[in-house]
């Protein structure tokens, strides 16, 4: 089955298969071709050019896209899209005057969370996670990390991976599994946090690699959560189960969380709202991708990645959601491209490098899609009509995505 889109007013972020990631001044450039044609065989993009220098295609269905543009979906790395009900009530708690810590502080929070979902069963939290899988492709997310952290038991933390790995079963886009058992200490073990980890490290992560349920492991290194040495043995114990590490650092305080995974070779580190200069240094000698994660910032009120100095410094930067029940309820990708360019001063061409070809990469998924390249994914959607692809950033809040397209078909 051959589709060719023809008439396409402009097709953004052409690609070789060679370019895994884009870093600093680079990211400033989003290759394009106007007035283009995109030809797809069955969920595989196989040609693109000029209308001008179109080939004789005799193909199965022809799409005009006249005054529309086409864009490779979003990537997102980093979501926690698999939780039980919501935490409306601390939503406005905050607004009168509580802060994000002072909530978890008193038992709200992850730990909150964790209770729903420890009393939900695998059925009924697979249809909520559905659903919202559902509502973010058709915000244009072609590709999705999902991460566990929510259960802290050993049967909660596998019901969440065995609801992910439902969730691969089902849908066709590609989504990557992380372990995130480290995410809170439960509190069962408010004063053995040993014991917690002991749990993770000898129970948790054997089960879960001998039924193959995670492609990543992550830790949330933060104060009053797991320290760096916390980290750094977890990720070791993780390491002899080939599970690549993706890690939540410097979302309050810089403690080091950034060496520790660099050490590791972490595939990313993540949300990185404070970062000194020994942690950009650290980052600098890596090949770990820096992803920020500009509606948690939003929603919770805390500063935004620095942006500009993490790309002025060279280095590449990956835009995600955070997509979870308490410091982002939202998993649009469209509003985080917004975002990073209104607060973080990124332009629409970083914007949509750091969401695309840079957040496959922070998946290990650069060789499947994050780009129009032959080859890779037919994932990818048509905008409404607009004049500009920065139109897109620009219209914050509007929705200008005309039809998505998975594996080459429509969603
Ligand atoms: O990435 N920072 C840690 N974990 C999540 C939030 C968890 C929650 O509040 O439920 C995050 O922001
Ligand atoms: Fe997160």
């Amino acid at each position: 089955m051959t589709k060719l889109f023809t008439n396409i007013k402009e097709l953004i972020q052409v690609r070789e298969a060679s370019v895994q990631k884009v870093s600093g001044t680079k990211m400033n450039i989003l290759p394009t071709l106007k007035n283009a044609f995109l030809l797809i065989e069955n969920n595989i993009i196989k040609d693109f050019g000029l209308m001008d220098e179109i080939p004789n295609f005799s193909a199965d269905e022809i799409i005009d896209c006249a005054g529309k543009m086409i864009l490779p979906t979003w990537c997102d790395s980093h979501t926690h899209i698999v939780f039980a009900g919501n935490r409306e009530q601390e939503f406005v708690d905050r607004i009168k005057g509580l802060s994000y810590e002072e909530i978890a502080n008193k038992g709200g929070g992850i730990l909150n969370s964790a209770k729903k979902l420890q009393a939900t069963s695998e059925e009924e939290l697979y249809q909520q996670s559905a659903k919202r899988l559902n509502e973010v492709i058709a915000l244009g997310t072609g590709a999705i990390e999902i991460k566990s952290g929510y259960g802290l038991t050993l049967d909660s933390e596998l019901k969440m991976l065995r609801v992910i790995k439902k969730l691969k079963e089902n849908y066709n886009i590609p989504i990557k599994a992380t372990f995130l058992g480290a995410h809170a200490i439960p509190t069962e073990f408010k004063h053995n946090k040993e014991g917690y980890i002991n749990l993770i490290i000898d129970e948790m992560l054997p089960k879960i690699s001998s039924e193959n349920l995670a492609d990543f492991v992550d830790v949330f290194c933060e104060v009053g959560y797991f320290s760096v040495d916390d980290t750094d043995r977890i990720l070791s114990a993780a390491k002899k189960y080939n599970l690549i590490s993706k890690v939540h650092v410097n979302q309050f305080n810089s403690i080091g969380g950034i060496a520790i995974s660099t050490k590791h070779n972490a595939l990313s580190v993540d949300h990185l709202e404070v970062l000194s200069d020994d942690d950009l240094a650290q980052l600098k000698a890596s090949e770990t991708m820096p992803v920020a994660l500009p509606s948690c910032s939003f929603f919770l009120g805390i500063p935004f990645t620095p942006a500009r100095k993490i790309i002025d410094a060279n280095l590449p930067l990956a835009l995600a959601t955070d997509y979870n029940p308490g410091s982002t309820p939202s998993g649009n990708m469209n509003f985080v491209v917004a975002t990073a360019c209104i607060k973080m001063k990124m332009t629409p061409e970083e914007a949509i490098n750091a969401a695309t070809i840079n957040s496959a990469f922070a998946m290990n998924l650069s060789n499947k899609v994050g780009s129009i390249t032959k080859g890779k994914l037919a994932n990818f959607f048509i905008t409404k009509e607009i004049p500009s692809y920065g139109f897109i950033p620009y219209s914050f809040g509007s929705n200008l995505i005309d039809e998505v397209y998975i594996n080459g078909n429509k969603f």
